[in-house]
């Protein structure tokens, strides 16, 4: 196939390229305006491409002509589409940057998918879009409720996938939803030791809580903070459902090949459990070996107690085998990658 990669040089796009690469035979088109990009996880990936099938175009995706002059170019079989803004309290002060890159430039794409005669559409979506859910395990049916521009902007670009489907038998979408993705590149790792990400998470203004706690046990940060510690959880601080980025990646490939045999669908990504935010920080600490500097602080507005997957369908409809489902590990593969970082 040829798959256009939008977003391939940020954080997961990078991984799911890399995957792609290794195990796959197909040709790669990156097309990315390194806003949160990162050139150098775009050179280790032109390494890993030994017989030429990456081509990489640093492109705004709100330059429609300059975009739909892409499709002509080359003829896709399918697009990744994981460009976009994505942090949430920029989102509530900017929501039109949101609105745009996330809502107005997916719009686009899909119009240009359909005109252009591209098949599958596989789309990054997040667990945003279903704000503070009423039930947990979070199940792709629960209701969609985003309490943020960031969320809505990308409810609102499902939306605009599931209705042009409806209208086109020729194309077809899978909706990713992804819960929160932390670690890096394992590598082939085979034991923990062993890990030494090639590529990783950047971008230095990331909110993620295992990227800021790695970039804290690496002395990039002098404290870390924990939004409230009086939730109704086991140590009073937040569960999230952390999923590794390679597991993640996975999914994406077996999403290309799902729409081979079956209709459009929308799956939800993690792993059905969670940990609290002490939890993280402990875990990174162990694995670090860094007793850094943990400050407790007041909520923030629209954090709910605990955000779980309902995994259930990715894996029973997906087949979908996660492989890195230990916190550790997980922590570990972040701290290793923050050290490569300069
Ligand atoms: N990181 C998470 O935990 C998480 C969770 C849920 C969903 N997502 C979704 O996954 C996708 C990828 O997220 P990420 O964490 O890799 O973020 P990222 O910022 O690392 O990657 C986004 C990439 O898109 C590029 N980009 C942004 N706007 C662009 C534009 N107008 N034209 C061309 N390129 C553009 C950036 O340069 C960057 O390389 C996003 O759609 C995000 O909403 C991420």
């Amino acid at each position: 196939m040829n798959i256009l990669v939008t977003g391939g040089a940020g954080y997961i796009g990078s991984h799911v390229v890399k995957e792609i690469l290794e195990k796959r035979s197909d040709n790669v088109v990156i097309l990315d305006n390194f806003s949160t990009g990162s050139r150098k996880n775009v050179d280790t990936l032109k390494k890993i491409d030994v017989n030429g099938r990456l081509k990489i175009i640093e492109a705004d995706l709100s330059n429609f002509s300059l975009v739909e002059g892409i499709f002509k170019s080359y003829s896709f079989d399918a697009i990744i589409h994981f460009a976009a803004s994505i942090i949430v309290p920029e989102s509530v002060e900017n929501p039109l940057k949101y609105y745009m890159n996330n809502t107005v430039n997916t719009t686009n794409l899909i119009r240009l998918a359909t005109n252009y005669g591209v098949e599958r559409f596989i789309f990054s979506s997040t667990a945003a879009v279903y704000g503070e859910p009423e039930e947990v395990p979070v199940k792709e049916t629960t209701i969609l409720s985003p309490i943020n521009p960031y969320g809505m902007s990308k409810m609102m670009s499902e939306r605009v996938l599931i209705d042009t489907a409806k209208a086109n038998n020729d194309f077809k979408y899978v909706i990713l939803r992804y819960f929160n993705v932390a670690g890096a590149d394992m590598n082939n790792a085979k034991t923990i030791e062993d890990i030494n990400p090639r590529i990783g998470q950047a971008f230095p203004e990331a909110t993620h809580l295992i990227k800021v706690a790695a970039e804290t046990a690496t002395g990039k940060r002098d404290k870390i903070y924990i939004f409230g510690d009086d939730y109704d959880t086991k140590d009073g601080t937040c569960i999230r459902d952390y999923i590794h980025v390679d597991d993640l990646a996975m999914a994406h490939l077996q999403a290309l090949d799902y729409l081979n045999e079956n209709v459009s669908d929308i799956f939800n990504c993690g792993y059905g459990h969670g940990y609290t935010v002490k939890e993280v920080i402990n875990t990174m600490k162990k694995v670090s070996g860094v007793d850094f500097k943990v400050e407790i602080t007041g909520r923030r507005a629209g954090d709910p107690s605990k955000l779980i997957a309902d995994n259930s369908k990715i894996l029973n409809k997906l087949g979908w085998q996660p492989k890195f489902d230990n916190l550790e590990l997980i922590c570990k593969s972040a701290f290793e990658w923050e050290k490569r970082l300069d």
